[in-house]
């Protein structure tokens, strides 16, 4: 899959895709994790930025013994993103993010952009860069969200999460973000699960907000997911006939710039805002 620069500016990649969810624990990093492995086997060169600094790094569940970090790019003890560089498993590359995220904005202008500048080989070394983003809303984690091409939110079925999820959304819209807020509902039952929920979720976000997130796919529940993690296998690898793996190939599918061949959606886009929610905004102004 080697492209000239050329060839890779106009079809406009890196394609660089945040992850985001309004709380922790609705399966980002595994998310990130085993899209980006479907996304390696489909042929495009795929790196994971972990900028989540929760517990169960990329990292950590990877078993990968990263030397360097972000962290070391901030205290010039590296030079180059390419030297802090993991390797994870079927290609994918990960870039660990360190305590050095959270100096990032910290940083005085001219240091962020200093630090900004060692990223830029990755414009020719990558295909899709996924960003495992933290939990919450924090400014760390909207800045990502905004510099992002598309933004994945993942949902769960839980209240909690749906409104966490809707929260974060609120977020976005309020900053009128220009890019794709993508929805993907994690541990679904089946598809009429996912459809359900993402149902609800859409019904509350056109009522109000004016941001039209796009439900792009579902993944279901499965308990092999920590059985693999046991033995630092991610899905995709452990259980790769599962249904679950299948609906993470369909997400990567669905993201991979090269290939739009998968077009299906979870769901019609609902009909945005009926007449009597128009009505009601038009007179609580
Ligand atoms: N589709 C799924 N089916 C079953 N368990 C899941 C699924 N997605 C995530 N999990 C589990 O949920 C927990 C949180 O997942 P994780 O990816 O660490 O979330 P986050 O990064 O958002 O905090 C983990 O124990 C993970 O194994
Ligand atoms: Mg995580």
């Amino acid at each position: 899959m080697a492209m000239s620069m050329e060839q890779k500016k106009k079809s406009g990649l890196p394609k660089v895709i945040a992850v985001t969810s309004g709380k922790g624990g609705a399966g980002k990093t595994n998310f990130v994790i085993n899209t980006g492995i479907a996304l390696s086997q489909q042929g495009l060169r795929t790196y994971i930025i972990d900028a989540d600094l929760g517990t169960a790094n990329v990292d950590v569940l990877l078993k990968i013994n990263s030397k360097y970090t972000i962290q070391n790019l901030v205290d010039k003890t590296m030079d180059s993103v390419m030297d802090i560089v993991a390797d994870g498993p079927e290609g994918l590359k990960i870039i660990p993010g360190g305590s050095g995220l959270q100096s990032l904005t910290d940083l005085p202008e001219d240091e962020l952009a200093r630090v900004i500048g060692l990223f830029e080989p990755l414009e020719e070394h990558a295909d899709v860069i996924l960003i495992d983003t933290g939990a919450g809303i924090s400014r760390n984690v909207v800045n990502f969200l905004l510099a992002s091409d598309e933004i994945i939110v993942i949902i769960t079925p839980e209240p909690h999460s749906m409104m966490d999820a809707y929260s974060m959304i609120k977020v976005l819209s309020e900053k009128k973000v220009t890019q794709p807020v993508k929805l993907v509902f994690n541990m679904v039952d089946n598809l009429e699960d996912g459809k359900a929920v993402a149902k609800r979720m859409l019904q509350v976000i056109g009522r109000f907000l004016e941001i039209t997130p796009q439900p792009l796919w579902y993944i279901v529940k499965d308990d092999s997911m920590s059985r693999g993690l046991r033995q630092f296998k991610p899905l995709l690898l452990y259980k790769p006939s599962s249904q679950a793996a299948k609906c993470f190939i369909t997400v990567a599918e669905k993201l991979n710039p090269l290939k739009n061949a998968d077009t299906r959606q979870l769901m019609e886009q609902e009909a945005p805002k009926g007449l009597a929610s128009k009505l009601k905004r038009f007179f609580s102004k």
